[in-house]
């Protein structure tokens, strides 16, 4: 499969007041997904948004969305966010019981099924589905937050995961942490799809920051 690096910046660290021209914006500066981050106060410490503003967003890009369920349960909100018009629907292997019945639940909505890790779960949680998702998460940091730092001990988790995956078509994403700084080493470890909050929309131009963290990654 095409292992091109992709960037997917993450909206949580866009201004949700202009929420519309943010997206437009990482658009036109050349982001390859839009990354969404669902967080429901209960899985992760923090509260952020619903399908509702996914559907808002969706009109703004014609790129992918990348949508990261933080939600535990998951399973009674998976048609809302494939109704919204979700791309790719990630959850967590933590976050429920079933985890092989959710994935089927997500392409049963013809959507794309993404698993991902906290920093604490090993890669092992998610061999039995190896062969039904189409993309992996890895988690470097904790989720529920943005702007937080980059957890080391995760390099060698996404080597073992890009091994684990071997030639099967599954992108291997990262998220936390990500900017110039770490883009290189995580691309060396195996991933393919950068996902980069307060990296990129703390930047003036985005454009310049995505191509800054692309030309990291190289
Ligand atoms: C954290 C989220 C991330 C977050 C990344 O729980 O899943 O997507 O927005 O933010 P940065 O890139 O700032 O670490
Ligand atoms: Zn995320």
């Amino acid at each position: 499969m095409d292992q091109t690096v992709k960037i997917a910046p993450s909206i949580l660290s866009a201004d949700f007041a202009r929420l519309g021209e943010e997206v437009r914006a990482i658009d036109e500066a050349g982001c390859d997904y839009v990354h969404i981050d669902v967080m429901d106060g209960h899985f992760v410490p923090n509260l952020t948004i619903g399908p509702g503003v996914v559907a808002a967003v969706r009109p703004h890009t014609k790129k992918i969305l990348d949508v990261h369920l933080m939600i535990s349960p998951v399973d009674p909100y998976l048609e809302a966010f494939a109704k919204a018009g979700s791309d790719i629907i990630t959850i967590h292997a933590e976050a429920g019981p079933h985890l092989d019945r959710s994935l089927q639940v997500i392409h049963g909505l013809g959507k794309k099924a993404g698993v991902a890790l906290n920093p604490s779960t090993s890669e092992a949680a998610i061999q039995h589905v190896l062969d039904k998702v189409d993309l992996i998460l890895v988690m470097t940091v904790n989720p529920g937050f943005g702007g937080q730092s980059f957890i080391e001990s995760q390099v060698d988790k996404i080597r073992r995961v890009r091994q684990m995956i071997g030639d099967r078509p599954i992108e291997l994403e990262v998220d936390g942490g990500v900017d110039t700084n770490t883009a290189n080493k995580v691309v060396q470890a195996g991933a393919n799809v950068l996902v980069s909050g307060s990296g990129v929309f703390s930047a003036a131009d985005y454009a310049k920051r995505i191509k800054e963290i692309r030309a990291a990654a190289a």
